[in-house]
């Protein structure tokens, strides 16, 4: 980004700051964390938060032991103060906001606690970090805008891939304008979840080893696998559709208006158990509703059209499946290449993308890049969890915030409307109630967060 652009950037964020809700706008130095939900992502979160001098974690909750001691284990390695414990029942993380000791709370539990416990803290007045999704249903959603609007309590989706190196480098291309105006849009979360979906149910195994699911499970084959059975829509779209948003600038002068959704049939699920566990286990008998490929497209108010993907039940190797194309030229992330007219040498010919990348850097890569090394997911992990801690502490808004949390999730009750009703368009609820047209930008403006 040019200097005159961080300039106005800055502006433009001082001048969202101060309509920040009261309770969160002053700035504080050191952050009380709990966490509820100590299972693979919380820990992954709780090992960054450990990281931090400026956050003390005050208190974890989750109903299972091994999780528990995972955790504390974890924190007794990195020298830290032992955090009160609240367990026991599936509403424990009641008694551990009722504490009133927590400045903010990081929800990484099954997708169905998300919008309870988060409607929950906010109600406390702490400040809430929700692993994706918001909700399940279209009301969830609702019930978590209309609480944070209440509450003014600051509410942040957990939304890591908007913070992928590539994805930023991009992000500054196209707010550069070398794609030219942005036209099309594709994303989505292709990931062979096979091995995740389905495990022998021992703690401390969760890839692979069996084709148990639901009560025989183990961590998401216990509580991700019955979605599959139950439902056919994008049942995780915000990998895909944050940084389309980002891209876009949706809620900041755009917004998603209407969708349409198609369901494959469901084979791959079947298939696996089959392969795995033969035709006599019991899991062969169970019909999966998701189908294996899910699409949906996405009309947007300025006329982008977004094309987003779910494929988490058939061999494939791991991709996101982004594209950003506009009048001057495309990136796609699945061939590591990109055209732009006029820049690349050669007409009609690919590109690799790795030296245009690197040259648009993001400021916030270039800045942290030392500490996010080793952080999940290629690094992007560092990222999130920094945002969300620097943006409370400053009391400043949150870089993905509840309009965005709740309309990217909404994507999968409205797909699955849409599935249900053979294919039916169906209109995007307008969740900013108008507010969308002149919101100012707010994410990855500077090298702060
Ligand atoms: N952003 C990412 O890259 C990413 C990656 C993995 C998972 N996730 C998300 O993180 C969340 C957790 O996923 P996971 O892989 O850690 O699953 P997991 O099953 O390993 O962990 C979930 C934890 O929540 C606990 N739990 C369940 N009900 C609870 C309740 N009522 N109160 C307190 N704790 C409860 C479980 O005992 C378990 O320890 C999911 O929403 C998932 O989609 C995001």
């Amino acid at each position: 980004m040019k200097r005159r652009d961080f300039v106005k950037a800055s502006a433009l964020a001082g001048l969202s700051a101060s309509i920040a809700p009261t309770a969160f706008a002053r700035a504080r130095s050191r952050l009380r964390v709990g966490i509820v939900g100590t299972g693979l992502r919380g820990r992954s979160h709780l090992s960054l938060l450990l990281d931090r001098d400026d956050v003390e974690i005050a208190a974890l909750c989750d109903i299972e032991q091994f999780m528990l001691d995972s955790a504390l284990k974890m924190v007794a390695d990195a020298g830290k103060p032992k955090p009160r414990v609240y367990t026991g029942s599936d509403d424990a993380w009641r008694r551990m906001y009722a504490d009133g000791k927590l400045d903010a709370v990081v929800i990484a539990t099954p997708w169905e606690w998300h919008a309870p416990q988060a409607i929950g803290a906010m109600e406390a007045k702490i400040a809430v970090g929700c692993e994706v999704v918001a909700g399940i249903t279209l009301d969830d959603h609702w019930n978590v805008l209309r609480t944070q609007q209440r509450t003014g309590t600051p509410y942040m989706l957990l939304e890591n891939v908007c913070y992928r190196r590539d994805v930023m480098a991009v992000l500054n291309m196209a707010r550069q304008g070398l794609f030219g105006e942005v036209v099309h849009l594709e994303g989505g979360y292709e990931h062979d979840l096979r091995a995740v979906k389905f495990n022998s149910g021992e703690p401390g195994a969760p890839y692979g080893g069996g084709v148990e699911f639901g009560d025989k499970g183990w961590s998401e084959a216990k509580w991700r696998t019955p979605h599959s059975v139950r439902r056919n829509g994008d049942l995780y779209p915000s990998h895909g559709i944050g940084p389309c948003a980002m891209w876009a600038d949706i809620h900041r002068g755009n917004r998603f208006v209407r969708l349409t959704s198609y369901a494959s049939k469901a084979r791959g699920l079947h298939d696996y158990i089959v392969k795995n566990g033969g035709e006599a286990h019991p899991n062969a008998q169970v019909k999966f509703a998701l189908g294996d490929v899910v699409t949906t497209q996405i009309a947007c108010a300025n006329g982008e059209s977004i094309l987003l993907t779910h494929d988490t039940s058939l061999p494939r190797p791991y991709s996101l499946g982004f594209r950003v194309q506009g009048t001057g030229g495309l990136w796609m992330d699945v061939n590591q290449s990109i055209y732009l007219e006029g820049r690349s040498p050669e007409p009609h010919k690919w590109e690799p993308a790795q030296a245009w990348l690197d040259k648009y850097d993001h400021p916030l890569w270039k800045k942290y890049a030392g500490d996010a090394a080793g952080a999940g997911h290629g690094g992007m992990d560092f990222f999130v969890i920094h945002a969300f801690v620097e943006a409370i502490k400053r009391g400043e808004p949150m870089p993905i915030d509840v309009y965005d949390a709740v309309a990217w999730s909404a994507i999968t009750p409205l797909s699955e409307q849409s599935i249900a009703g053979g294919n039916r368009t169906v209109d995007f609820p307008d969740f900013t109630e108008g507010k969308w047209r002149d919101r100012p930008r707010i994410f990855a403006l500077d090298d702060r967060y």
